[in-house]
């Protein structure tokens, strides 16, 4: 059985998954207002990935016994500026996604709470993928600039994600 201070914590960190699904769907939504088609496409692709994050959490929790308690999904904004902004937001939102799985696993390790420690691994080496690829993105755009040919080259790369 899950302590409640885990069981908390757990909730605590779907709801963030579930934001994070919720913000980058209103990036997409954003880029695709712009004419950005393969960023709105990787951005949608992100959003369903961090659905993924959730569900693997949800699975987890009711695993070990533990009660779901889905929570409000704060509004994201409808504005993010230009793509280098939509881009640094998203690194920015990551690292702080990081920080709260560090967080959790530290928690998990303290209650000598092994099967936690063991799921949220997963978790930590996902965020320093996660960090890795949308730092690279932002090298790219400062590299490139906002403007000009090179930007819709590398939107066309970003809308072949998951079509390799
Ligand atoms: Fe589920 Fe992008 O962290």
């Amino acid at each position: 059985m899950i302590s409640p201070t885990m069981q908390n914590a757990l909730n605590e960190q779907i709801n963030l998954e579930q934001a994070s699904a919720q913000l980058y769907l209103a990036m997409s939504a954003h880029c695709e207002g712009k004419s950005f088609k393969g960023f709105a496409h990787w951005l949608r692709l992100q959003a369903a990935e961090e659905t993924t994050h959730a569900m693997k959490l949800i699975d987890f929790l009711l695993d070990r016994g533990g009660r779901l308690e889905l929570k409000t999904i704060p509004a994201p904004p409808t504005e993010f500026g230009g793509i280098i902004q939509v881009f640094e937001q998203t690194l920015a939102h990551e690292k702080g996604i990081t920080a709260k799985i560090n967080a959790l696993f530290e928690r998990a390790r303290n209650e000598k709470d092994y099967a936690s420690e063991i799921t949220l691994q997963w978790y930590v080496s996902e965020q320093v993928e996660e960090e890795a690829s949308v730092g690279q993105i932002v090298d790219h755009l400062h590299a490139i600039g906002d403007q000009g040919g090179a930007i819709w080259h590398l939107d066309s790369q970003m809308g072949k994600r998951g079509k390799a």
